[in-house]
């Protein structure tokens, strides 16, 4: 398995270009699903993720093309197959948002159950909650779910989420354009990927009000256009990179990103003593300018402080004068990089879902292992200003949500060598 040789790096400095949002294109393409004309999707990040969906709806029948490095053609004239490869869901949880489109267009949707993965259990009852919300008949067998439509199709309903849950969000808004009458999610996520997903169904026909808000109006329609849509930036990216500037005291120009979507970093970098300057769609993060202190961070659903930047920032809390803490509220177990930082020389102590981060950890690099994207990213971030090398496995969960990760840090300066076993 290949693996990330980071090196001691100095202060990064230098501009980076922010890629659209994976947490954004996913649904964005599993959205394509539910009309038979072309929607053109641009600012795709390549990844692994983008590429495992992409397998996904060719085998539902949708035909892709690339019209560019970074450009999608995705045409479903017809949906072939109701139902999502086993093989391809077991290798990504995010292939559930097909459900709502299948059973919106084809009345029927049958998936295998995704497995939990690192951070958590994950499970779909709420996804599954606003299917049936919509009239839908429900089997859960060992190990899938199947969902059918009543004669009439899906009826709009009012619903409300337990949690505000991204994925069922986005699953029960793609089930509900197609639906007869009209649907109000109560409780609903307000992420910017929300917000974006509803904008390329509007693109499309489709009549969604309140995205961004705690209650979505989804008023049904009977078909969706082709639209073209360019991804929103991904505000997770650009977080891990202003981290990078912090953690290495250094100076970055984070360039096509939104910092209205990255208010909870931004208070919570300044709150340390870095200075922060805002501009449209771009930001300079200076960790050169004086000593950084700590500060206590608790995740929450946006527009709280975003959970896939909790481990990132500890990373970064390890480094800075006195102890933080970091409550995580929205994973069950999202501490999973707190060892393998503590192999470094970071002294973290957790209970339950708090952990106590002592600073100015004199970290050295050693054997890691990355338990899931953003915790992969925590540990390159902590390899950069440990001494030595710090040889970190299992990077295919970066390599699925950061787009030319070592070439865009490369270019700021960092040393990071990529080696396959
Ligand atoms: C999305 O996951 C993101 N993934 C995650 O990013 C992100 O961490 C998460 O939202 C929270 O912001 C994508 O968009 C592809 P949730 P999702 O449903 O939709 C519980 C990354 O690193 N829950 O909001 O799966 C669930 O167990 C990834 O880019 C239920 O209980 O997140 C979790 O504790 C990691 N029942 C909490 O809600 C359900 O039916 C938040 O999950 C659904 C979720």
């Amino acid at each position: 398995m290949a693996k990330y040789i980071v090196h001691q790096s100095g202060p990064l400095r230098g501009e980076v270009q922010i890629s659209g949002a994976k947490n954004a294109v996913l649904p964005l393409m599993a959205a394509a699903l539910l009309s038979e004309e072309e929607c053109v999707i641009r600012d795709v990040p390549i990844l692994r993720d983008v590429s495992l969906m992409k397998k996904i709806l060719t085998s539902l029948g949708s035909e892709i093309h690339e019209l560019g490095e970074n450009i999608l053609s995705v045409t479903t004239k017809d949906i072939l197959s109701t139902e999502a490869d086993f093989e391809l869901v077991n290798k990504m949880r995010a292939s559930i948002l097909v459900m709502g489109p299948l059973l919106a267009r084809k009345g029927r949707a049958r998936i295998p159950l995704p497995g939990g993965c690192a951070i958590g259990a994950r499970p779909i009852d709420l996804h599954l909650k606003g299917f049936e919300a919509l009239g839908a008949q429900l089997t859960v067998g060992d190990d899938y779910v199947e969902a059918v439509a009543g004669p009439q199709g899906l009826i709009g309903d009012t619903l409300y989420l337990d949690f505000p849950s991204v994925g069922a969000t986005e699953n029960i808004m793609m089930a509900a354009v197609l639906a007869d009458g009209v649907t109000y999610i109560e409780n609903a996520a307000k992420e910017p990927e929300i917000v974006d997903l509803a904008n390329f169904l509007n693109k499309m026909g489709a009549k969604i009000k309140g995205a961004g808000t705690d209650t979505i109006k989804i008023e049904g329609v009977k078909t969706l256009g082709g639209a073209k849509h360019t991804v929103v930036p991904d505000r997770i990216e650009a977080g891990t990179f202003m981290l990078a500037a912090a953690i290495t005291r250094g100076a970055v120009h984070i360039c096509n990103t939104l910092p209205d979507h990255l208010k909870p970093i931004i208070a919570k970098l300044r709150e340390c003593g870095v200075r922060i300057e805002v501009g449209d769609d771009d930001l300079i993060v200076r960790g050169d300018l004086g000593p950084q202190f700590a500060t206590d961070i608790k995740t929450l659903p946006y527009p709280g402080f975003p959970t896939d930047i909790q481990s990132p920032f500890m990373a970064y809390l390890t480094t800075v004068e006195g102890s933080s803490t970091v409550i995580e509220t929205v994973f069950e177990n999202r501490f999973m990089h707190v060892a393998q930082l503590g192999k470094m020389g970071a002294s973290i102590e957790t209970a339950g879902n708090k952990a106590n981060v002592r600073g100015n950890a004199k970290l050295r690099g050693c054997q890691v292992m990355a338990t899931d994207l953003r915790a992969g990213a925590a540990l390159v971030l902590a390899g950069l200003v440990a001494e030595g090398t710090t040889e970190i496995s299992e990077i295919y969960h970066i390599e699925r949500g950061y787009e030319k990760f070592i070439e865009k840090f490369s270019k700021l300066g960092a040393t990071i060598v990529r080696v396959d076993d």
